[in-house]
């Protein structure tokens, strides 16, 4: 029974609360002891005791105090597990009064084990990344016991300010050749098998967050996730992986709203930016994205799902070197819809796709033809100017059948290849919209008005 319940609060009661309604993740709070006993199993860093005293005198009760994970027993060497002394130094500023600091110091490498740091604290708090930090190196060496999808997770911490100079190691190399990835099986291969390979940094059910100007590289996954959250700020990073790397998109957020992607750095083996359902009025400028998978809307509507995003503006970016520049991506068979949505004043280079609507998306070898499909409308491409891959055309309009895209506005396109001078022309289905202004190369596909037999109040617009 006890095994029972573990298993359950680890593999069923974590999850649930990312889809609950709030209240269900409140009845934790109410079950405190049943609370604690799930953070002690799955390494959780709570605070139940008092805080220890913090190394800063007390002297200043509205000066921040800092909490060193060198003073909680941390060993920095790169090679002890310093999992425990990150949980209580955690503990400590969690509880603190005063805003406190988090501190990860300088010039030390820190190995630590997939763990969950929750709030909420008493108080805003710095979590500052001087030094290095790390997980355990690769599937072999990581613990049986320990979750495989995920390495740090924030949860529910409302007010943290991630942020230093310092370096967010994610040792992925071992996890991207796993012969369950694309290619990595016997004679290039895909073989199957359990795949679970960790997010690096995850925040969710959390609000209030910064994360700025941190390095953060080589995640065995996603290198950010945020679900669940609002009022996110991501500023000043720099995120990198390889171009082969499987799956580790820079930042992926859904569910979660009001978030700020700013001067950034991305470049990895997947889309430097992914927005899944649920997500609504994110803004995302002055990013340079490349080489990777570009900057994505989806896919949404997987397996008949309903999918609502909102209110995304991508502005004065450059994608290079990339599969795709900005894209929207959705299942077919999905319901909800993809609306306000601007690009606008964004360089690419040496890109394939660079525009592109795919509702057709689809990652086994065929999906069916279905009849719902999740509504695109009001996007507007301004600006856009650059080279494609000839590889594929520099417009890709394809939309459901079923389900018309509207209101696609086109101003200020210029696309020219970035080899030969072979011109290749748009490619539309079922789009319908405005071109503003000449484009080059010239979009004629692209049917105007709207569709007199689509109704649009068919649709579920979310
Ligand atoms: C995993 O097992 C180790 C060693 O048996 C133990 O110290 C740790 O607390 C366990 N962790 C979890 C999440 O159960
Ligand atoms: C001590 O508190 C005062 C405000 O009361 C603040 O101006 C000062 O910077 C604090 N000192 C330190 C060392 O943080
Ligand atoms: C957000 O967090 C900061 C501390 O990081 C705090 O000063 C601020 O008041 C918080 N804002 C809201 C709206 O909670
Ligand atoms: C891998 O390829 C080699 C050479 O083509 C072949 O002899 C071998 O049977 C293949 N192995 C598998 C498991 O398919
Ligand atoms: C854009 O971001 C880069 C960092 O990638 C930064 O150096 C530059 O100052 C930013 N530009 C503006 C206008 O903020
Ligand atoms: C759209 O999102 C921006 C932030 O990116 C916000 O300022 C604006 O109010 C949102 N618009 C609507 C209609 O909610
Ligand atoms: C699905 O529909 C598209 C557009 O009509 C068509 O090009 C494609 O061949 C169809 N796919 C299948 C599997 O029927
Ligand atoms: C069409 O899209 C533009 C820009 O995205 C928006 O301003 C406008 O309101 C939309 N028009 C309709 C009829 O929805």
């Amino acid at each position: 029974m006890d095994n029972f319940f573990r298993y359950f609060m680890v593999v069923f009661a974590i999850p649930l609360c990312f889809f609950a309604l709030s209240a269900k993740c409140r009845s934790f709070d109410q079950h405190s002891n049943k609370l604690s006993h799930f953070l002690k199993i799955s390494q959780i860093s709570a605070s139940p005791s008092p805080a220890p005293e913090a190394s800063q005198p007390a002297s200043n009760r509205t000066s921040s105090s800092v909490f060193s994970v060198l003073s909680y027993g941390a060993v920095g060497d790169g090679v002890a597990d310093d999992t425990q002394a990150f949980k209580t130094a955690w503990d400590a500023a969690c509880q603190a009064d005063a805003s406190a600091v988090f501190l990860v110091p300088r010039h030390y490498i820190f190995m630590i084990q997939s763990s969950i740091f929750t709030g909420p604290c008493k108080s805003g708090l710095v979590f500052q990344i001087e030094g290095s930090i790390m997980p355990p190196d690769g599937p072999d060496s990581w613990p049986k016991n320990y979750s495989r999808r995920q390495w740090l997770v924030f949860y529910r911490i409302n007010g943290m300010s991630m942020q230093g100079g310092g370096v967010i190691d994610g040792r992925g190399e071992k996890w991207w050749d796993l012969p369950c990835k694309p290619h990595k099986g016997i004679n290039g291969t895909t073989a199957p098998g359990p795949c679970d390979s960790p997010v690096a940094i995850r925040f969710f059910g959390s609000s209030n967050l910064t994360v700025q100007g941190l390095k953060i590289k080589n995640s065995p996954q996603f290198h950010f996730r945020f679900d669940n959250c609002n009022d996110v700020r991501i500023d000043s990073m720099n995120i990198k992986s390889p171009t082969g790397s499987p799956n580790t998109d820079g930042i992926h957020i859904e569910n979660t709203n009001d978030v700020k992607i700013y001067n950034s750095v991305i470049s990895n083996g997947d889309d430097c930016v992914s927005i899944g359902a649920g997500s609504y009025n994110v803004d995302i400028r002055n990013i340079t994205c490349g080489p990777s998978h570009g900057i994505s809307i989806g896919s949404l509507g997987i397996k008949n799902s309903r999918a609502c995003v909102s209110n995304i503006s991508v502005t004065n970016s450059i994608i290079k070197h990339s599969d795709n520049g900005v894209r929207i991506k959705t299942w077919q068979g999905g319901f909800g819809s993809v609306s306000k949505i601007t690009f606008n004043n964004i360089h690419m280079d040496t890109v394939r796709n660079p525009i592109i609507i795919d509702q057709y998306y689809c990652n086994a070898k065929a999906c069916s033809n279905q009849t719902s499909a999740v509504y695109v409308t009001d996007v507007s491409y301004t600006n856009i100017k650059g080279t494609y891959d000839v590889r594929s055309p520099p417009m890709h309009l394809a939309c459901s059948d079923t389900v018309p895209c509207t209101n696609l506005t086109i101003s200020d396109v210029e696309l020219f290849p970035a080899q030969g001078q072979k011109i290749l022309d748009p490619f539309c289905w079922n789009a319908y919209g405005d071109i503003k202004t000449l484009t080059v190369p010239p979009v004629f596909c692209l049917l105007e008005g709207f569709p007199q037999s689509f109704r649009g109040n068919d649709v579920d617009t979310c």
